[in-house]
């Protein structure tokens, strides 16, 4: 099992992003929306960080989708299994989500959630699997782009349902 990106690592990326989403949403309330499961570490480090350099008006809620089960192939067809609660309309949207790969997931969560009238709805993921995309998607903010296209565990992302409290992100097939 390969390590791809130490707590180190993770943590500056995490900083970094915090930092162009800090300014990005300076004066406005944005509401960040976790993509369950994979996404509350990330989303809990997120929020900290950008509380901590001044974006301290930040509403939070998640949705549960899910497409996977307990495989790695995704079944392109998302289900939402728990839905935000917040009343998202005329709000300032960020998705934050863990890892983008097909692109099914994002584009059923954006579309679902533009329907509703947000003021503005952008995406943060912080795993790309660019070479396993089968559907564009805008994606704003991304952590790291992936090399190849590894199952990867940790930081939130489970390895058949295992896993997510790994600190580091390990790939666990090549
Ligand atoms: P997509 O719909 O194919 O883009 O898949 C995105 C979702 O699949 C993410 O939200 C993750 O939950 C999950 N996923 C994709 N690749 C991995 C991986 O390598 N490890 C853990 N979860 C993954
Ligand atoms: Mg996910």
């Amino acid at each position: 099992m390969k390590t791809l990106y130490s707590t180190t690592d993770i943590e500056k990326r995490v900083l970094e992003l915090a930092d162009t989403i800090t300014s990005d949403y300076r004066g406005k309330k944005p509401v960040f929306i976790g993509v369950l499961k994979g996404s509350f570490i990330l989303l809990a480090d997120l929020l900290r960080a950008v509380y901590t350099k001044g974006l301290t008006e930040v509403a939070v809620d998640f949705l549960t989708v899910s497409s996977y089960g307990l495989g790695t192939e995704s079944n392109r067809k998302p289900t939402v299994t728990h839905d935000v609660t917040t009343d998202i309309a005329g709000k300032d949207l960020l998705i934050v989500e863990d890892i983008v790969d097909t692109g099914y997931t994002l584009q059923f969560v954006q579309q679902l959630l533009k329907e509703r009238g947000p003021h503005s709805l952008k995406t943060l993921a912080f795993l790309d699997k660019i070479e396993r995309r089968e559907i564009e998607v805008p994606v704003e903010y991304i952590g790291f782009r992936l090399v190849g296209t590894p199952w990867v565990e940790g930081y939130g992302l489970d390895g058949g349902a295992f896993g997510r409290g790994r600190p580091e992100i390990v790939a666990k097939t090549p």
